[in-house]
C-alpha cells in the first residue's frame, strides 16, 4: 500500500466544517442538522479533530463533553462522547482513525479532566468495533433499535 502522510489537528474554520459534513454525507447513514455540527465546532473545538493528507481533509472525529452516570466508573462522572468519526474510503486502514481517537482521548483527559469516554456503534459495524476494542473500549450494553432503521447499537466505553 502506498504511504500517506497525514496530520491530525483541531478543526480550524467553518469552511473545514463544510468539508467534514461532506465526508459524513458519503461515509455514514447518520446525518445531523447544521446547528448540531456548529454547536460542537463552537463549544468543543479542541476535541473536534480533522485528519489532513496534504491540504485535503480525509477524516474527522467530532466529540463532546457531558456529565452522566458512569458506564465504567461509579457515580456521576465527566464523560467524553465520541459523536461521529469517519475516514474517506481511499484513506482507510492506515491508522488515521486510531490517530483521531487517541488524540481526542488525550485532550478529553488533559484539557477537560474527563474520567471516561463512550460512544455508540452499529452492532454490524465490525471495522469500527475492532478499532474501538483495539483502543481498549468494552461493550457495556446493547441499545435496542437505537438507529432510525431499527438496528441495535453497542454502547462501548473505557476509562481515561
Ligand atoms: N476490517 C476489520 N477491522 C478493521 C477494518 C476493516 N475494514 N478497518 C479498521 N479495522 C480495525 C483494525 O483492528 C485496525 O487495526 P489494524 O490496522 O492493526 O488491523 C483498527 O481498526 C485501526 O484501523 P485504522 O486504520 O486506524 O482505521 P481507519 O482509518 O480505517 O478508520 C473507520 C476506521 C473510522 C471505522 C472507517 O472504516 C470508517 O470511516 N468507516 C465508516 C464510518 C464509520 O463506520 N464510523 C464509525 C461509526 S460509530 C461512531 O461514529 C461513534
Ligand atoms: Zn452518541
Amino acid at each position: 500500500m502506498e504511504k500517506v502522510e497525514y496530520v491530525v489537528r483541531p478543526i480550524a474554520s467553518e469552511d473545514e466544517l463544510k468539508k467534514v459534513i461532506e465526508i459524513n454525507a458519503v461515509t455514514l447513514p447518520e446525518h445531523y442538522p447544521y446547528f448540531f455540527w456548529l454547536e460542537h465546532y463552537e463549544l468543543w473545538r479542541d476535541i473536534f479533530l480533522v485528519a489532513l493528507a496534504g491540504e485535503r481533509i480525509v477524516g474527522y472525529n467530532m466529540c463532546r463533553i457531558e456529565y452522566g452516570v458512569g458506564h465504567v466508573k461509579r457515580g456521576i462522572v465527566k464523560q467524553g462522547h465520541v459523536v461521529s468519526i469517519a475516514v474517506l474510503p481511499e484513506f482507510r486502514q492506515r491508522g488515521i482513525a486510531t490517530a483521531l481517537m487517541t488524540s481526542a482521548m488525550n485532550s478529553m483527559k488533559k484539557k477537560y479532566g474527563a474520567d471516561e469516554v463512550y460512544l455508540e456503534v452499529r452492532v454490524s459495524n465490525e471495522p469500527a468495533i475492532r478499532l474501538y476494542e483495539k483502543l481498549g473500549f468494552k461493550k457495556v450494553r446493547v441499545l435496542k433499535r437505537y438507529y432510525l432503521d431499527g438496528e441495535d447499537a453497542y454502547l462501548m466505553a473505557r476509562e481515561l
